[in-house]
């Protein structure tokens, strides 16, 4: 099963991309964690990237192809993959259909998560993260069970830099202006299928299970 998970910042793509890889075995690939990742390395590639994603940009689209198809190149995603943020403009997913396309694959199913602005924001201002696991909380839905403290690892939980008010409304806008679009490009090759990411993390779940029985992917 080959999936993107498309939609604004916090939309829950993220929290659902880590239910369905372990409900499903598949490889979850989020170019915001790996670029995260080379941002903690303090590599060229991460000090670069940095600049962008502290203001709530886009990082350029030849260096997050690069990255995307590397990733898509390791065995693991042999039996398909969950792609996380990526693609994020018509460019972006334009060179994923190339790359897949020389692979002889291609994407499944396109899940949109159609998500209110004032949830978005009240959910990205409220998220926690753990610095050692990457596991997403949120202060009110999702607390953890010790406060500071992930409940899997036991590392410090952290509020990411860009998920401050200010920097949340200009992704948000980045949103509508830049990745917007695709939602016409998927709907037009036929594998979008639109859900209400407003729901509840559980709720969500079963709807998702719920399409890939119909589409026979699961
Ligand atoms: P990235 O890390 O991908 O951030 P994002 O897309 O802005 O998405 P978020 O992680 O903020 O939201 P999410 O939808 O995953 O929500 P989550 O599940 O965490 O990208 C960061 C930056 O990297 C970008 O700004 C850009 O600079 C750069 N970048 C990355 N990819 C790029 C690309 N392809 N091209 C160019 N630049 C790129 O949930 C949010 C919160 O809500 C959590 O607290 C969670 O616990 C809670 N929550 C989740 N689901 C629910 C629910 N159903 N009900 C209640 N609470 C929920």
């Amino acid at each position: 099963m080959n999936l993107i998970l498309l939609g604004p910042p916090g939309a829950g793509k993220g929290t659902q991309s880590a239910v369905l890889a372990e409900k499903y075995g598949l490889p979850h690939i989020s170019t915001g964690d790996i670029l995260r990742e080379s941002v903690k390395a303090g590599q060229g590639l991460g000090l670069k990237a940095k600049e962008y994603m502290d203001k709530g940009a886009l990082v350029p689209d030849e260096v997050v192809m690069g990255i995307a198809a590397d990733r898509l190149k390791q065995p693991d995603t042999k039996k398909g993959f969950i792609l996380d943020g990526f693609p994020r403009t018509i460019a972006q997913g334009e060179n994923l259909d190339k790359e897949l396309n020389k692979m002889g694959r291609g994407i499944d199913l396109v899940l949109y998560f159609a998500t209110s602005t004032d949830v978005a924001i009240e959910r990205l201002t409220g998220r926690r993260v753990c610095k050692s696991c990457g596991f997403n909380y949120h202060i009110k839905n999702i607390p953890p069970k010790k406060d500071g403290i992930c409940d899997k690892c036991g590392g410090p939980l952290i509020h990411r830099v860009d998920d401050n008010e200010a920097t949340v409304r200009n992704r948000l806008k980045v949103y509508e202006d830049q990745t917007k679009p695709l939602i016409d490009y998927y709907t037009k090759q036929g594998t979008l299928k639109k859900v209400s990411g407003d729901m509840g993390v559980d709720e969500l779940f079963k709807v998702l299970s719920k399409l890939f029985k119909e589409a026979k992917l699961a």
